[in-house]
């Protein structure tokens, strides 16, 4: 039985599933098995050997099936160690950071003007850019030949030649106060109204773009007051601007309000900053012109209101000490992404 006693230490030694099976079948093959042949054999012999070596054939038969089953169970484990060291989903591992993208400065300031608004009740309205003169001028009281309708300062869409209808020629909005007359004029008051959008005026320098943004507000009612207007006004940019800054209101002249208010916002730079120490103007406000709310068909002496119109990018220049105004529209994400 040498020959079977070798098999038991081959199995316990084969290095691959492969080199089992083909253990197994030296062993068990009913064909060619050692101990199939040895089985076979015990046939041949007289009776009294039969049955000793029929015992020792089946100790032998239980003890390399018990080495082959217990070889298997080895490779396994090792086979599933191996997955579960190779191919593990680990839940907890973090993952490198992907870029991710965000709203430019601009859109995300007017989403936050229309949040603090709302709360304020006021009503989100919007208005064309291209507007026409009545709309732009006319209506809100600025007259013929007031120096704002001057083609040195507004950009006039090609086609007003010869057109004397103000209602029909137009101009790229030199501000947001034509919505003021659109809304007005087809609304009855009470009402609060907020609007934004691009604008456009013939200025480039480190403070003016030719195309800049404005927010502008609008609340009428019986007894809507300048203490109204000063409260909105600094609630909102307290809000706007996320600390408080130092303001300051000075009489201002814009020919749709009487009396006339502008808005200033210290600048904050840091010392090094040439603007340390001086007054950015933040937009105009005052109370309604009583001539705007005739042109809008509502009666002055029932009622009046307030209006404000503000740029968007200069409350943003003093909320993060951003120096010169045009790098809001330079498009570099050096810039942009700081923020
Ligand atoms: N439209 C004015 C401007 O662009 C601002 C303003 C709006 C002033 C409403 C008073 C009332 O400068």
């Amino acid at each position: 039985m040498s020959d079977l006693s070798s098999y038991e230490a081959k199995i316990r030694a084969a290095a691959s599933p492969a080199e089992l099976d083909v253990l197994e079948l030296d062993v068990f093959s009913r064909k060619h098995g050692a101990l199939t042949l040895a089985l076979k054999d015990l046939a041949t012999l007289p009776a009294a050997e039969k049955v000793k070596k029929g015992q020792e054939l089946n100790h032998w038969k239980t003890v390399l099936t018990d080495a082959l089953t217990e070889r298997r169970r080895t490779f396994t484990a090792q086979s599933v160690g191996t997955l579960a060291s190779e191919d593990k989903l680990d839940v907890t591992l973090e993952l490198p950071p992907r870029p991710r993208g965000h709203l430019h400065l601009i859109p995300e300031f007017i989403r936050q003007v229309d949040d603090v608004f709302a709360r304020m009740g006021f009503q989100f309205v919007d208005g064309p850019e291209v507007e026409s003169e009545k709309y732009n001028f006319n209506d809100l009281n600025i007259p013929e030949h007031h120096p704002a309708r001057d083609s040195q300062d507004t950009f006039w869409l090609m086609g007003n030649e010869g057109e004397t209808d103000p209602a029909k020629r137009f101009v790229l909005r030199t501000h947001t106060s034509g919505v003021q007359i659109r809304y007005a004029s087809t609304h009855k008051p009470p009402f609060r109204i907020i609007y934004h959008g691009k604008t456009y005026r013939k200025d480039s320098d480190a403070t003016h773009s030719p195309m800049f943004h404005q927010f502008e507000g609008m609340m009428v009612g019986k007894d809507v007051s300048l203490a109204n207007l000063k409260a909105v006004l600094v609630t909102a940019m307290r809000e706007l601007i996320g600390r408080d800054v130092e303001f300051r209101f000075r009489t201002g002249f814009f020919p749709f309000v009487e009396p006339g208010l502008e808005m200033d916002m210290m600048w904050q730079g840091d010392e090094s900053e040439s603007r340390e120490g001086k007054w950015l103007e933040m937009g105009g406000c005052g109370m309604v012109h009583p001539n705007v709310l005739k042109n809008c068909g509502i009666d002055p002496d029932e009622w009046q209101g307030f209006a404000f119109g503000f740029g968007v990018e200069r409350p943003l220049m003093i909320k993060h000490q951003i120096p010169d105004l045009r790098s809001f529209y330079h498009g570099d994400l050096r810039f942009l992404r700081q923020f």
